[in-house]
């Protein structure tokens, strides 16, 4: 590999590398002496570049702005609540009392409904375990709204302080959904977090 330099004044860069059908593809231009070949993008490249632009609006309504079970999360969302629906026959329709709130607390199974739907409503206001952001902490031992644990489900079914602690009897697909909500609100107080600082004057040790 050798490269001879000459002065670059008197020297025309040579793009074309002696190649003199490239000389016509050369662009009209030069600057500092430096020409560049005229090469123009590929039609199938520029076909696509526009195909995606005239694509991505169509894709964006379909897939964001239609029903929300077009998208692959949306369905494996609907079928996760089919199934549940199918799952909750095991258990028949749950009330909020006392006897079925402890009983549920214990079963780690459905705690975890319980917990799934707390994750998906409740976390952006109450935290993700429970420690309180806007909504107080339910972790530790100090209810606003709450003096036994019936309260729990009556609270998150009909909301507190008018809305800001919001409804959840109409927003919440099933019944069950609501008490074993409420049956993992309960279990929280097992393992206090720190987080927003104890609010409430009534304070429940045990739920039992
Ligand atoms: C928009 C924010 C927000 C969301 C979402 C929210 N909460 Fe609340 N929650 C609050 C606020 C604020 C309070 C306190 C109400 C008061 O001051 O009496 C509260 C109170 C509560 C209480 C009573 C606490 C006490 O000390 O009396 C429970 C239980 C509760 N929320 C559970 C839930 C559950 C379960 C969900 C989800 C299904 C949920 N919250 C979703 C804001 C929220």
């Amino acid at each position: 590999m050798t490269h001879s330099t000459t002065s670059a004044s008197k020297v025309k860069p040579d793009v074309t590398h002696g190649d003199s059908s490239l000389e016509s593809e050369q662009a009209d231009h030069c600057y500092d002496g430096i020409r560049e070949l005229d090469n123009p993008l590929p039609g199938w490249w520029t076909f696509l570049f526009w195909a995606t632009i005239i694509f991505s609006p169509f894709y964006f309504l379909y897939f964001h702005a239609g029903p929300e079970d077009r998208t692959i999360y949306g369905q494996y969302e609907t079928h996760k609540g089919e199934i549940m629906v199918i799952r909750f026959k095991d258990i028949g329709m749950l009330e909020g009392d006392r006897e079925t709130l402890l009983k549920y607390m214990k079963e780690d199974e459905w705690l975890s409904v319980g917990k799934s739907v707390f994750q998906a409503n409740c976390a952006n206001c109450h935290g993700a375990k429970g420690e309180g952001i806007v909504g107080p902490n339910l972790t530790d031992s100090k209810w606003k709204n709450v003096s036994k644990i019936e309260d729990i489900a009556k609270v998150i079914e009909d909301g507190a302080a008018n809305g800001a602690m919001p409804a959840w009897k109409k927003r919440l697909s099933h019944q069950n959904l609501i008490v074993l909500t409420a049956a993992y609100v309960a279990s929280l107080t097992e393992h206090p977090v720190p987080g927003r600082q104890p609010e409430g004057n009534r304070e429940i040790k045990s739920w039992e």
